[in-house]
């Protein structure tokens, strides 16, 4: 099957545009973001389109986003956090080298924080977030061949280093994969 190399799946803030480019870059191929996608076809920045012309539009420019990268793409694609929630985009999945990247509630405020650039969090982030993650953590697992605990292992740019590196300081070990049951 012809198409990316790994897709990236997971909640807003989990790090896949960091881990996707890294891994990019250690694999020797391109990085693709459908939110990237989604924002240069639309002109302007993903919270200015949910708020001109609301969640639906967002999706539909979503749904043709990811449709094009999968068919069109070998590299590393990251998917924006809400894209499987389209029943078409889980089926475009399937059988795809998928991983989801994922972390727990504590982690992911710690993240995200109160940034305006993601609209679905801007009230109160923390509630929100269970909420976004009780209703989705099934659709991660659906698609995804392989499941990335992050929790202990926040990329972080160093100030004296220009390339992003892996904080394992509070890691016992490494990130832990599974398979979803
Ligand atoms: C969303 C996640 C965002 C972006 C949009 C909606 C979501 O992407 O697509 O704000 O519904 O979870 P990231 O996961 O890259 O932040």
């Amino acid at each position: 099957m012809s198409g990316p190399l790994v897709v990236l799946v997971g909640p807003m803030g989990v790090g896949k545009s960091t881990v996707g480019e890294l891994l990019a870059a250690r694999l020797g191929t391109t990085y693709r973001d459908t939110d990237a996608d989604v924002v240069a076809a639309a002109g302007k920045p993903i919270a200015e389109i949910f708020y001109d012309e609301g969640e639906e539009h967002f999706r539909a420019l979503e749904r043709r986003a990811v449709e094009a990268a999968v068919a069109g793409h070998t590299g590393v694609l990251a998917l924006g956090g809400g894209a499987v929630l389209d029943a078409a985009t889980r089926k475009l999945l399937a059988g795809r080298p998928v991983a989801y990247l994922s972390m727990d509630v504590d982690e992911a405020v710690r993240r995200v924080g109160l940034g305006a650039a993601r609209p679905l969090l801007a009230v109160n982030p923390r509630r929100q977030w269970r909420e976004l993650m009780d209703a989705r953590r099934p659709l991660y697992e659906e698609v995804a061949r392989t499941v990335v605990a992050t929790d202990e292992h926040t990329p972080k740019r160093s100030p004296r280093r220009s390339s992003t590196h892996w904080n394992c300081r509070r890691a016992k070990r490494p990130p832990a994969w599974r398979t979803p049951a």
